[in-house]
């Protein structure tokens, strides 16, 4: 990746005279089934990008009470673009779209805020790497059609998705009107997200993007570390995710309600640590100092992500020390 990055073609980007750039947003678009992409240096650009061509201030985006766009934007849809947000909760963030069209109000008229766009997660991040169902998925672009409302993918792991369901990139393209995805996260990428979608919306994307200071300059230098990702890190993905299920099996053995490896589908282990007397945070500290690294996500919620970097020894040793403090955790009640 380093090679392909000093080797790259470079030219300001500002101007779409990039041609790494240009030829890498071609070839995530193509590969959706999309017209057109904009690279951003990040996901949550890329989500926020695309949100604001859906929604127009004072209008609703309805999204899965657990997701990246509502829980860790910061606010960025309110501060930045007007939008108001409602959610629906759904375990493990599985999308149900029955709980999501529920809460939609197209044309509200002056009464009430107007529905006019839904986002779906996928896989869903604090859901713990959730794929979502591409029979749900159809279920609710349908309806969302019917209703006038447009449907926002947040694909910042959908390369995780499509590999565990085998559903390809062009089949979750066709559902969504605007898609973010990022290359950074599993792909390995050390920056780089693109929002996608069709020529207007991406060429107003464009604009946006400059306005908020992403415009970016000889930025070939990481969309060849893009592409680099994209020929080489998809399909390894699979390694990423039996290592997790292996993690999630090793947990289950020493405390058994902390997760149930059935449901890890991808690269993400939620572990519940209700039925210990320790903290996530506590959890997450003692877990560093044995040279693990996890995150504490909620009081009593760890989250554990396998990644490239991650080998067959280093999964042995995250079980050993996971193990180890597990025990004593679920011990000490
Ligand atoms: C589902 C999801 N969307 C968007 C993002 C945002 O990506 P970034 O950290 O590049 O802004 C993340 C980051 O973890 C995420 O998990």
């Amino acid at each position: 990746m380093r090679a392909a990055i000093a080797a790259a073609p470079v030219g300001d980007d500002v101007y779409s005279d990039d041609p790494t750039v240009n030829s890498l947003e071609e070839r995530v678009a193509e590969m959706f089934g999309k017209e057109a992409a904009v690279f951003t240096p990040s996901g949550s650009l890329a989500n926020q990008l695309a949100i604001r061509t859906l929604v127009a201030p004072g209008q609703e985006l309805l999204c899965e009470s657990n997701s990246h766009i509502v829980r860790a934007e910061l606010g960025a849809a309110a501060t930045f673009s007007g939008i108001t947000t409602r959610t629906w909760t759904a375990k493990r963030g599985l999308l149900d779209a029955q709980s999501a069209l529920e809460l939609a109000r197209p044309n509200s008229g002056p009464y009430l805020v107007s529905t006019t766009a839904i986002a779906v997660e996928n896989t869903h991040n604090f859901g713990g790497g959730t794929v979502q169902p591409i029979s749900e998925i159809a279920k609710l672009a349908a309806s969302a059609d019917s209703l006038g409302l447009k449907l926002h993918l947040d694909g910042a792991r959908i390369w995780n998705a499509h590999v565990a369901s085998k559903v390809a990139l062009a089949e979750y393209g066709k559902y969504f009107e605007t898609i973010s995805v990022c290359l950074s996260k599993g792909l390995g990428a050390p920056i780089g997200s693109l929002m996608i979608s069709n020529r207007e919306r991406v060429s107003t994307a464009r604009v946006w993007r400059k306005r908020y200071g992403a415009g970016m300059r000889q930025v070939g230098l990481l969309a060849a570390a893009g592409h680099y990702a994209l020929d080489n890190n998809i399909e390894r993905l699979a390694e990423d995710h039996d290592k997790a299920k292996s993690l999630a099996k090793a947990c289950q053995g020493v405390a058994p309600s902390t997760v149930n490896p059935d449901e890890i589908e991808t690269n993400i282990v939620g572990l519940d640590l209700a039925g210990s007397s320790w903290s996530a945070a506590e959890f997450a500290e003692a877990a560093k100092k044995e040279g693990v690294w996890i995150s504490a996500l909620g009081p009593k919620y760890a989250r554990l992500v396998t990644h490239m970097d991650i080998d067959d020894d280093g999964l042995r040793f995250a079980i050993e020390v996971l193990r180890k403090l597990l025990e004593r955790a679920f011990m000490a009640k």
